[in-house]
């Protein structure tokens, strides 16, 4: 929901990765945000207005001394363009044009727009890696930081010139990511930290076998996102995915409920919120196995298994250098007797909140994109929530977090 109606400046320059900021301004118009485009001279080598006019619907700036319409007024181009911005983001942004924003050079639409924008910076390079590592590039990538630019790539890959190495822009669907985070900033978890457990757990039974679960983390890896785009320092420790963690996130990958339990425990301190997504194994075998079982002639065999920490209920009863987080958040992923057994999880593990759901519901639960929960409070209060895309009920989680934060 972030992008919805935010304006965006989309800055391209020279480069062959143009024509995926093409597919960029097409994702950003789609997420809702109103996208105007600056092409420099050499990026209309590569790519063309139309083929972003197209795309945005709207008319795509190449000329530092246009006059631009808005409403009955005219007004100079960079002035309006650089005014009306949530946030510029240059993709792909050469190495000539990073040291023209670094310098603060105004010798053509983009670098006198940069000079006159407000809005946060999201740069995205691309270029042959020998340019990417020149000192005077990362000097003008330094300066550019200290002054609050937030960079996204550039990624390890196949170059223009066929060679592989670090020089390639950041994937379309990055940069959005990277551009919900930058917009979050100032958001209302902004400043708050926020540890995330995320994915089934796996508990290993000799070096090939696991015991498991059918998490796929979707909803810890939404709530993440949610978390992030409100402006929280988010970090997601989580077990195997079946989806991949999106920018912006930091993350602790971890196996078992014991490695989980030691990474939350090694990143609490200072932490405002925990939220306990992940399907944690209740239990692992006893003595795994050093070498593979084999089967022999065995026709049964007992594996004797024994209980796993409880993370969430630790957490909540920390009491060390600092206190527990101030809000713990758990989930409660049931079969039968929902309201009941959530209530009863919330009171046994001092939880503010409980996400419960029942897992047993057609379209909704573990592995779906949808999600169909009722949020209860320790206050007794309860939301009943609609079938949502997971994303959405990570928004309202992230809502309610956000107004007990505010509350204490
Ligand atoms: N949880 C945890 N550590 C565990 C088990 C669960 O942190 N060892 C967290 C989960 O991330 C979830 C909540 O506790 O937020 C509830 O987990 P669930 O497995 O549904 O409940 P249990 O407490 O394990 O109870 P039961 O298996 O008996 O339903």
């Amino acid at each position: 929901m972030i992008l919805q109606g935010k304006r965006i400046l989309l800055g391209v320059t020279g480069g062959i990765a143009a024509y995926k900021a093409a597919d960029l301004a097409s994702k950003l118009v789609q997420a809702g945000a109103q996208v105007d485009v600056i092409l420099t001279a050499a990026a209309t080598a590569f790519v063309t207005p139309l083929t972003f006019e197209s795309l945005t619907h709207r008319a795509v700036h190449t000329d530092v001394l246009a006059m631009a319409t808005v409403g009955e007024k005219r007004e100079i181009a960079h002035i309006m363009l650089a005014k009306a911005a949530d946030l510029f983001v240059v993709a792909p942004v050469t190495a000539q044009t990073l040291a023209k924003l670094a310098l603060g050079l105004a010798d053509d639409l983009l670098g006198a727009t940069a000079l006159s924008c407000p809005a946060p910076l999201l740069l995205a390079p691309a270029m042959e890696s020998h340019m990417w590592e020149h000192p005077a590039t990362q000097e003008h990538v330094r300066i550019l930081r200290d002054r609050g630019a937030t960079f996204v790539g550039p990624a390890m890959g196949r170059l223009a010139s066929g060679a592989l190495g670090v020089g390639r822009m950041a994937e379309p669907l990055d940069i959005l990511e990277m551009a919900r985070a930058v917009l979050g900033r100032s958001g209302p978890l902004a400043r708050r930290r926020v540890v995330i457990t995320a994915g089934g757990t796996l508990e290993p039974l000799d070096p090939v076998r696991v015991l498991t679960n059918r998490s796929s983390g979707k909803m810890g890896v939404a709530l993440a996102q949610a978390a992030r785009d409100a402006g929280a320092a988010v970090i997601l420790v989580h077990a195997p995915l079946a989806v991949p963690v999106p920018q912006g996130i930091e993350v602790i990958a971890v196996r078992s409920a014991v490695e989980m339990h030691d990474a939350v425990f090694s990143v609490l301190g200072n932490t405002d919120v925990l939220i306990g997504a992940a399907a944690v194994a209740d239990f692992r075998p006893a003595d795994a196995a050093v070498q593979k079982i084999k089967k022999g002639e065995t026709q049964e065999l007992l594996v004797r298994l024994v209980r796993n920490p409880d993370i969430l209920a630790e957490v909540s009863a920390y009491r060390q250098e600092r206190d527990r987080p101030r809000v713990v958040v758990g989930f409660a992923a049931e079969t039968e007797d929902l309201l009941k057994n959530a209530q009863a999880k919330m009171a046994t593990k001092h939880l503010d909140m409980i996400v419960a759901n029942d897992v047993t519901q057609v379209g909704s639960g573990f592995g779906a994109d949808d999600n169909r929960v009722i949020l209860l409070h320790k206050d007794g209060k309860q939301e009943m929530l609609p079938l949502l895309p997971k994303m959405e009920v990570a928004e309202r989680v992230v809502a309610q977090v956000g107004e007990m934060l505010g509350k204490i």
